[in-house]
């Protein structure tokens, strides 16, 4: 094994605006299978996360379910903590971007970037609902795409024809939350100057902290040019005050992967053995992974990494991307009735069969993955119940019937005994190199093995009696249905 190492790991922190579904499982899942490798090996690992609880989605949920933000986001960062708890998921820390030390990680950093430069202020024109009296992001405004006049098509692209546009460029636009038709209003936003890392970000992408996908991806970003990123929302808004300003707001993604600071920080004031700057200030202490989805690449691969270098912070060691979910080869759906809430899931099957699914479907490939019914039945029928969980509950009742619950002085098979435990460096390589699937597949040919061993000896006790394996009682055999 190599040295002890000090490694915190994150995961995605999910926006506390709705139940969680099983989309959100397959990076939690994927990032605590990780951890518990990591735990396993005797490195001292420590995976954060914490509920996502600022933005304009968040405020309009809580107006609809007529709450107050703070009330509507604490009740579902509690919904959160109850179904990652019941997929056996085990955070050493649930926080919330909603919170004080998340507050004072932000300020520091906007004080940083502020001092170095990387800051400006530029007035900007953007579509505004004079009923609502609120600016309107993109998804708040419908309208005719300008280019096929399909009616009825969100403020940045359309659906039907694909194009990107706008969205003072849509025809007829009206706001999804008054139906009114919006203005055009002027108003002074906070811009954080992405490229001032352009050089920095371009050798960090290039340094093996990411997936060769992801690298790829970056590229195209690249060439087309990094922009200033617009860090500022004007009230109404749900998220922390801009210190010194009046009515201004940092977008909620910008004080979001902050919140995995205030997390681990939450942590640090629960546990006096942990040193925040040992953990954030340091580059070579601790190793910082990050699980996320790939929609979200951009904010973790170029935001992240140029807002904790502009702040002194330490950058991430590796971020981790996975695919999206889908049920029956398509994008869960409400209508095709495929939107599986986590809660559904654990009303009706154990988190564990979909725990093992997961993990024989999942590379360190950015592929989509699958949950088809069928094929999951089957394989938690043949895989788990079939083989693992078959050989531990024969070999159990064999060993009580006949030998009184104790084992042999001697192994039987030698060869079957060094393959097994031989296997685990290369299995724990599999799981910290994010190749489940590949230690999925040895451990089921293992198990194979050790079944076709245990059948072979079962039968020679058939055969001879129990007396050659030193057995006083008597042995009756019932039920070898599963031995080939
Ligand atoms: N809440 C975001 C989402 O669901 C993810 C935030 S991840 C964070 O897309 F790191 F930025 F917090
Ligand atoms: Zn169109």
């Amino acid at each position: 094994m190599s040295a002890k190492r000090k490694i915190l790991a994150t995961n995605a922190l999910p926006y506390a605006n709705g139940a969680l579904h099983l989309g959100h499982m397959v990076g939690t899942i994927q990032g605590d299978i990780w951890v518990r490798t990591q735990k396993m090996l005797g490195h001292d690992c420590l995976y954060i996360c914490g509920s996502d609880g600022h933005g304009t989605p968040i405020m309009i949920q809580a107006e609809k379910m007529h709450l107050a933000p703070a009330d509507m986001i604490a009740q579902i960062h509690q919904t959160q903590v109850n179904d990652f708890t019941d997929f056996l998921v085990e955070f050493d820390n649930y926080h919330t971007t909603h919170s004080a030390e998340n507050q004072q990680c932000v300020e520091t950093i906007y004080k940083r970037q502020v001092e170095a430069g990387n800051i400006i202020k530029r007035t900007i024109t953007q579509l505004y609902d004079p009923v609502k009296k609120m600016f309107l992001p993109d998804r708040y405004i419908k309208g005719e795409c300008p280019v096929c006049h399909a009616k009825d098509q969100y403020g940045d692209n359309c659906e039907v024809c694909g194009t990107t546009y706008l969205p003072t460029e849509l025809i007829n636009p009206y706001s999804t939350l008054s139906g009114e038709k919006p203005i055009e209003k002027e108003s002074e936003h906070f811009f954080f100057k992405l490229q001032n890392f352009e050089s920095f970000l371009k050798e960090w992408t290039r340094q093996g902290h990411l997936q060769q996908e992801v690298t790829n991806k970056l590229d195209e970003w690249f060439k087309a040019g990094l922009k200033e990123w617009d860090i500022s929302r004007d009230a109404p808004y749900f998220g922390f005050q801009i210190p010194g300003e009046k009515d201004k707001y940092f977008y909620v993604w910008l004080d979001a992967p902050i919140g995995y600071m205030a997390s681990f920080l939450n942590l640090c004031n629960k546990r006096k053995d942990l040193n925040f700057a040992e953990y954030w200030e340091q580059e070579d202490k601790v190793d910082l992974y990050h699980f996320i989805g790939k929609d979200i690449i951009y904010f973790h691969a170029l935001f992240w990494p140029a807002v904790l270098q502009g702040a002194h912070y330490r950058t991430p060691t590796k971020i981790y991307v996975n695919g999206f979910l889908t049920v029956d080869g398509q994008k869960m759906s409400k209508s095709r009735g495929t939107f599986i809430k986590a809660r559904t899931y654990l009303n009706n099957l154990q988190p564990e069969y979909l725990r093992y699914y997961l993990a024989a479907k999942l590379s360190d490939r950015i592929e989509d993955l699958d949950i088809n019914f069928d094929d999951f039945t089957q394989r938690i029928n043949s895989d788990l119940v079939g083989k693992f969980i078959n050989i531990a509950s024969r070999c159990a009742s064999f060993i009580n019937k006949n030998f009184a619950g104790e084992l042999s002085a001697q192994i039987i098979d030698p060869a079957l005994f060094a393959e097994f435990s031989t296997a685990g460096d290369a299995l724990a390589d599999h799981y910290t190199n994010i190749e489940y699937s590949q230690a999925i597949r040895q451990i089921m040919t293992l198990a194979d093995h050790g079944l076709h061993v245990f059948c072979t000896t079962e039968n020679r006790i058939n055969r001879t009696g129990l007396y050659a394996f030193g057995a006083t009682n008597t042995f009756s055999f019932t039920d070898n249905s599963n031995c080939r």
